[in-house]
């Protein structure tokens, strides 16, 4: 990424061959910047398993390529479009809690179905992959418009002092294909002339915050601070926060939020602090079909070593150690819920909402309406 967030882009074709998908390996930042070919979809469902890529849009995204993908293998095969239908179950199955990884999905496949027989189902399925990558960017945007309102209104009440946003995670321009969703509004706000510093949660245990946030505000010249995870209600408590603001892999049609590890930790805290906790989202990743987040969202569980290692530079080497001894039990909890009564609002691409039905159907009504 250079200093120019314009341009970025976190999954594209290659330029000289239209064959393969590239993505940047996000298991490599922030020490190393590597772009890796995706020639298959089966290498698509790997690299949103194993995290090269993630973050709810983005995991949507590459599965809509990798379907595309599929769509080029499968045009050596007697029925193209079981052979596409096959990787969409097998893409599905790659991430559980981010519902953008079915809508993509749904999405591709509804576009399969309408089509007639006589489609060209290669373009026809790259042309809806770049949609969807092109759609992300104006969502990620229009999020940013509507949160630099709540910014600015901040600014104004501290006249003109720097406003102290605090987020979790990475739901950042390398969670969607750019400007993010929690931190669009930091990139508009930027734009505008408005003074803001990030609090940056490390979010153990892979540390999206230090290794992915920390590195595009950096590269973006966004003023920022790397903190522990369990530092954000000492700072809630000193008046040091003014505004938390996080994404979300899964909001019910009610308003629950269900984000990386750790996010109902700091809404609890903003709460006790009487902070605003605000969660940006774009609609893809509301489910409709849903009202409790507690119960119906799937929490993805993801193997232990990512809690007993740490990865890190030493000297001019990338490491991984161990952080705790043999012998103890371990859970590695991705994601958690965090109810809407602990939510100030929802900042979507067609506004903002109270997390409620109401709330939602009112800047949804089409949606609201479908699912009801
Ligand atoms: O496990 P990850 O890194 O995919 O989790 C990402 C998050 O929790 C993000 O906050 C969420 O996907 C929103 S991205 C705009």
């Amino acid at each position: 990424m250079t200093a120019n967030i314009q341009n970025f882009r976190t999954i594209w074709l290659k330029p000289d061959d239209p064959s393969i998908v590239q993505i940047i390996d996000q298991t490599k930042l922030p020490h190393e910047y590597v772009v890796r070919d995706l020639s298959n979809y089966r290498e698509g469902a790997q690299a949103i398993r194993e995290m090269l890529v993630r973050g709810a849009p983005l995991i949507g995204a590459t599965a809509a390529w990798s379907l595309y993908l599929a769509a080029i293998e499968g045009s050596e095969t007697e029925d193209p479009v079981s052979f596409v239908k096959q990787a969409a179950i097998e893409l599905g199955e790659t991430r559980p809690t981010a519902v953008n990884l079915r809508w993509a999905l749904d999405r591709v496949l509804g576009v399969i179905r309408q089509s007639g027989e006589n489609r060209d189902l290669v373009s026809l399925l790259r042309s809806e992959a770049q949609s969807i990558c092109d759609e992300d960017v104006e969502i990620s945007w229009n999020i940013g418009v509507h949160g630099c309102a709540l910014l600015e209104e901040i600014a104004e009440e501290k006249s003109g002092e720097v406003v102290n946003v605090l987020t979790h995670c990475n739901a950042g321009a390398l969670a969607t294909i750019n400007w993010g969703t929690a931190t669009a509004p930091i990139y508009v706000a930027r734009q505008r002339g408005i003074d803001v510093h990030v609090w940056v949660d490390e979010t153990r245990p892979r540390n999206q915050g230090s290794q992915l946030t920390c590195w595009e505000l950096a590269r973006n010249g966004v003023p920022h601070t790397l903190i522990v995870d369990n530092a954000g209600g000492h700072l809630m408590q000193r008046g040091q926060v003014d505004i938390c603001i996080t994404g979300t892999d899964r909001t019910t049609r009610t308003g629950d939020v269900a984000n990386k590890i750790g996010t109902y930790l700091k809404a609890l805290a903003a709460h006790d602090n009487a902070i605003p906790f605000y969660v940006a989202l774009p609609s893809t990743s509301i489910d409709w079909t849903i009202q409790d987040g507690m119960t119906e969202i799937p929490i993805e569980e993801r193997d232990t070593h990512e809690v007993s290692h740490v990865r890190g530079m030493h000297g001019n080497d990338v490491r991984e150690v161990k952080t705790v001894a043999d012998g103890s039990a371990i859970r590695n909890y991705a994601f958690d819920v965090t109810p809407a009564r602990l939510i100030t609002g929802l900042i979507t691409e067609c506004g903002i909402c109270e997390p409620s039905e109401e709330g939602l159907a009112r800047l949804f009504p089409d949606f609201a309406k479908r699912a009801s």
